[in-house]
């Protein structure tokens, strides 16, 4: 149990005795971590929230819950300003929990006592279309909320619902029969098709008798031709490929990779079904979802203001041509992620463009009856440093390889600077650690619904909240132990003494509350945010406290510390999908 639980259950109980019969029963105090550390490690607010209620004294109440609580073990109260309730962790409880945490390899992270299974629906490229910096954002956030959700517990299923069934394929389709060169195609396929498509696009562009053409392509793909039908599947072979080389270098996986194209069956049979049932009716040729009325305005997503009056916008599940659309496959797919998967979480790591889409999809679902813990796990842009959308100098969409590519590349400067002497085989390994943990690192440190600046220098600074510097942190630690003669020994009791000590041990032991927080709120920063705060007390309480020079409990308290923060920053920065090199 983490500390603030344990904290707020005995809270629960200090006030159930301090209030008696006007104790609410549905009351649960909250814990949280203290702003300022002088003031203790904890602190609540709940005897001024229910003094408020029971129309008492705030600071008369909180000193009965203080009486209440009594001596405990584990913290010393102390009231503060109107009424809040602060709690200081006492050195020996923090050492208790430090030396439990040695003997744990999952170092003090329970996992949850109600496994969901959860899809986790992300990166999702398009066939034949750039894999832009949008999807680069979706595959870092979705690989580490499967990662997190996996750790505590979950039965995560990953899924890349790719996009291979939309209306590119018309011009693609011709681009195949007329212009790709085919040792191209074999040369970076991703690229390749890439190139066909806007080709294609920009011929359209001049000759208009050309986008014609292209469509009756599709309609012939469509309506099953075999010769059409089996250009598609190469193409998504090739591309497949292509993705599957890029995850392998950001060591991502998936468990199944149900495009688009795997519900097309499901289409017909469901739009039938939403008519029958009046959740859908015709209008102007078209099969439209309109609002039932069941939020207010300002909370539906079937409406919009226009000129200070509400209008509707119907989610278009047929078109007037017989054509489905994103969002009849996307209900599709979460009748097959319910039925077949036996979901009760959906998330979707898709860019806040899409907030509105997902919104009809999830009220639809409410519509028919069908309810789980369905998110659309938004975020953000990533900017140049110009501030505008992310392009390459040419004004193109920057390509995921590309930036894995430069990410290496320049993290092998860094590595070579750092340590010429280093092996070559070990200084690509140790560059391909660093370059792509750079990426990654950079992205989960933000707070996803904000924009970010794509920043290199930044990103692959040795200082600051970067993944070198965590990956530095840990090679030092690391490099601690190669001094020590003998096997590390875990000590069967810390004392912990100097502040830094202290302060490292406290923050060794909130490990265990910021794993499932972050996962909580989907909240990948909470996490990066922390691993920092570690690594930097780690450096204060290195300069502080020797440990190499140190003799007896304090020595064996303090290569203790050393083993714990190393142990907590490798597998802190695992749940991100980066690996921690021995040394760098
Ligand atoms: N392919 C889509 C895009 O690139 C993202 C798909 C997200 N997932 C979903 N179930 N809609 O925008």
């Amino acid at each position: 149990m983490t500390i603030p639980t344990l904290l707020t259950e005995k809270l629960a109980a200090a006030l159930q005795t301090a209030l008696g019969e006007a104790m609410p029963a549905d009351f649960k105090p909250t814990v949280t971590p203290a702003q300022d550390l002088r003031f203790g490690d904890y602190q609540s607010n709940a005897a001024m929230i229910l003094a408020k209620q029971a129309r008492m004294n705030p600071r008369a109440l909180a000193t009965q819950v203080v009486e209440a609580f009594g001596n405990s073990e584990i913290a010393d109260l102390d009231i503060a300003g109107p009424g809040f309730i602060n709690f200081r962790i006492n050195p020996a409880y923090y050492a208790e929990r430090t030396a439990a945490m040695l003997q744990d390899e999952r170092l003090g992270v329970s996992v949850v006592e109600k496994p969901k299974t959860l899809v986790i629906d992300f990166s999702a490229p398009n066939v034949a279309k750039p894999m832009h910096v949008g999807h680069i954002r979706s595959t870092i956030i979705g690989d580490t909320l499967g990662r997190l959700a996996r750790f505590l517990g979950h039965k995560v299923i990953t899924d890349n619902h790719i996009g291979d069934w939309g209306t590119q394929f018309g011009m693609i389709l011709w681009g195949w029969k007329n212009i790709l060169q085919q040792d191209e195609l074999e040369k970076d396929p991703i690229e390749a098709l890439l190139a066909v498509y806007k080709e294609v696009n920009a011929r359209c562009k001049e000759d208009e008798s050309l986008l014609p053409i292209c469509k009756s392509e599709l309609v012939k793909l469509q309506s099953g031709d075999a010769e059409n039908l089996e250009i598609w599947q190469k193409c998504i072979a090739v591309t497949k490929t292509g993705l599957e080389k890029i995850y392998a270098q950001l060591n991502i996986s998936f468990d199944y990779w149900l495009g688009e194209s795997a519900y097309n069956d499901a289409l017909a049979p469901l739009v039938e079904d939403l008519l029958a049932k009046g959740i859908a009716r015709e209008s102007e040729g078209a099969v439209c979802v309109f609002s039932d009325g069941f939020h207010k305005p300002q909370n539906d997503p079937f409406l919009v203001q226009k000129d200070g009056e509400w209008v509707p916008v119907p989610a278009i599940i047929r078109k007037a041509d017989g054509g489905f659309l994103y969002a009849t496959t996307d209900l599709a797919t979460l009748d097959y992620r319910t039925t077949k998967f036996n979901a009760d979480s959906i998330w979707y790591v898709v860019g806040a463009p899409q907030e509105k889409h997902f919104k009809q999809i999830f009220d639809i679902e409410r519509m028919r009856g069908i309810s789980g813990d369905f998110r659309h796990v938004a975020f953000g842009s990533i900017l140049g440093k110009d501030r505008r959308p992310f392009k390459t100098r040419s004004g193109d969409t920057v390509s995921l390889q590309d930036v894995i590519d430069e990410a290496i590349s320049r993290a092998a400067q860094v590595i070579e600077t750092k340590s010429p002497d280093m092996p070559a085989e070990e200084k690509a390994r140790v560059a391909e650690a660093v370059g792509i943990g750079a990426i990654k690192f950079a992205e989960l440190s933000q707070n996803r619904m904000s924009d970010y600046i794509f920043d290199w220098e930044k990103m692959l600074a040795l200082t600051g909240d970067t993944a070198p510097y965590l990956q530095n942190s840990y090679v030092r630690v690391r490099s601690i132990f190669r001094k020590v003669e003998g096997e590390f020994r875990a000590p069967e009791k810390l004392e912990l003494v100097q502040d830094a000590e202290i302060h490292l041990a406290r923050l060794l032991v909130r490990y265990a509350e910021v794993v499932p927080a972050t996962l909580d709120d989907c909240r990948p920063n909470l996490l990066a945010a922390y691993l920092y705060e570690l690594a930097k007390a780690f450096h204060s309480f290195y300069e502080a406290c020797p440990v190499l020079k140190s003799e007896g409990n304090t020595r064996e308290t303090r290569l203790a510390l050393c083993e714990l923060t190393a142990r907590v920053l490798k597998q802190g920065m695992g749940l991100f999908g980066i690996t921690m090199p021995e040394r760098m």
